[in-house]
């Protein structure tokens, strides 16, 4: 029988919690199917890993992650560790050293979830995000000059290469073009007189292999007003890795919000393992305490078993969620419910199973 490996990452904050519940997803989805299993292991990575051995992941952490098919990683950072020190130490190392350059963040309003926006049709919130993944605003380069002293001057380096770029709108088009959807390009080309003028300029060269992909390019700031006053402009988005990350928080919040949002950070040449996660973070604010939504890490679980070939697999995982929000039995209290996140768990298996009566 064909065996995922899969390395587990939890790391901070509510991640062990939500994590725990993929974990229960994906090896049901699996029994469900019959025709393979997942092998997982969990490496105790992330700040506490940090505050014992000053390190948020072992040197070798990238070489030990390289033999496994995929990562599941539940949230990075906490208060206590500086946060650039434990997202740059783990997160940002793994997606940047397994060239995961593919951030795909899907927006969309699966019936049963809230939204609050006014006079907007449920089929009017769905898109995806194709965020780069691996250079842009998040290259991590820059200086720091003259420290506390009157002429301190601090320079942080927007890096868009024509190998980044150009691979990031081709694989958009592609997108597009085989979904048959509109492609948007967000820009700043007004401020940003190198880095996002490269950018359009690559978003249109790129394009002209694609002459049959409709495309419309919008500056952030309207973009943003637009998601919010009308969303169904939005079908597959590409977007540099600063823009891609706020504008999905701002997707989550008019589509279910944070406990519905997930992401798959793609090597889409299978070179490196790819990494399955929630986008949201470690929510200090609600840890430890079972109120968690754990359906965000469940839809990266679906993105897993569509990256693996389990296309149909991933479809019934997500008609689950939908199910569970249209039923509003068992929801964690972000969703208006009681029910505490390892319930939810046990709803997601027990609905996947085809029980009948659960939670
Ligand atoms: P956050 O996403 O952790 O939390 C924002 C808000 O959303 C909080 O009120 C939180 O309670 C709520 N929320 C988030 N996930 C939820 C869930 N599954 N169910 C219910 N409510 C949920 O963002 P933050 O507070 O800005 O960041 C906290 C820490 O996480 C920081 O250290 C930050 O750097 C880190 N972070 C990590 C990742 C990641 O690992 N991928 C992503 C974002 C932020
Ligand atoms: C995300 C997060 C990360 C990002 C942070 C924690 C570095 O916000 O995955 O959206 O900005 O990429
Ligand atoms: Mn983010």
């Amino acid at each position: 029988m064909k065996t995922h490996r899969i390395a587990v990452i939890a790391g901070d904050g509510i991640g062990p919690e939500v994590i725990d519940e993929g974990v229960k997803v994906l090896d049901a989805a699996a029994a469900r199917d019959g025709s393979f299993r997942f092998a997982f292991e969990r490496f105790p990575w992330g700040c506490e890993y940090y505050l014992k051995t000053g390190r948020m992941m072992p040197d070798d952490a990238l070489e030990t992650l390289r033999g496994f098919d995929a990562i599941f990683l539940g949230a990075v950072g906490y208060p206590g560790v500086p946060d650039d020190v434990s997202l740059r130490g783990l997160l940002l190392a793994i997606r940047h050293g397994f060239d995961q350059y593919v951030n795909v963040r899907p927006v969309k309003l699966l019936k049963g979830a809230p939204c609050p926006l006014k006079d907007v049709r449920r089929e009017d919130v769905d898109m995806v995000f194709i965020r780069e993944n691996s250079e842009g605003e998040y290259a991590g380069s820059g200086s720091w000059n003259h420290r506390g002293e009157p002429n301190e001057r601090v320079v942080q380096e927007g890096v868009f290469t024509r190998k980044g770029t150009e691979r990031i709108m081709r694989y958009a088009y592609e997108l597009a073009r085989r979904e048959k959807k509109t492609l948007t390009s967000i820009s700043k080309g007004n401020a940003l007189n190198y880095s996002m003028v490269f950018w359009d300029q690559v978003f249109k060269e790129v394009g002209a292999e694609y002459p049959d992909v409709e495309t419309h390019s919008l500056l952030v700031d309207a973009a943003s007003m637009f998601m919010v006053k009308d969303p169904k402009r939005f079908q597959v988005v590409v977007a540099s890795n600063l823009f891609g990350d706020i504008l999905t928080d701002l997707g989550a919040a008019i589509a279910g919000g944070m406990g519905l949002a997930a992401g798959a950070n793609l090597n889409p040449e299978r070179a490196f393992p790819s990494m399955f996660e929630p986008i949201h973070g470690s929510a200090p604010d609600i840890a430890g305490k079972g109120l968690a939504n754990p359906l965000a890490t469940v839809w990266s679980a679906s993105q897993m078993l569509d990256f693996f070939g389990h296309g149909a697999l991933a479809q019934e995982l997500l008609d689950v969620i939908e199910r569970l929000l249209l039923e509003r039995k068992c929801l964690t209290p972000d969703l208006g419910g009681t029910a505490t996140t390892s319930q939810v768990g046990d709803a997601v298996v027990a609905a996947l199973m085809g029980e009948s009566h659960y939670a």
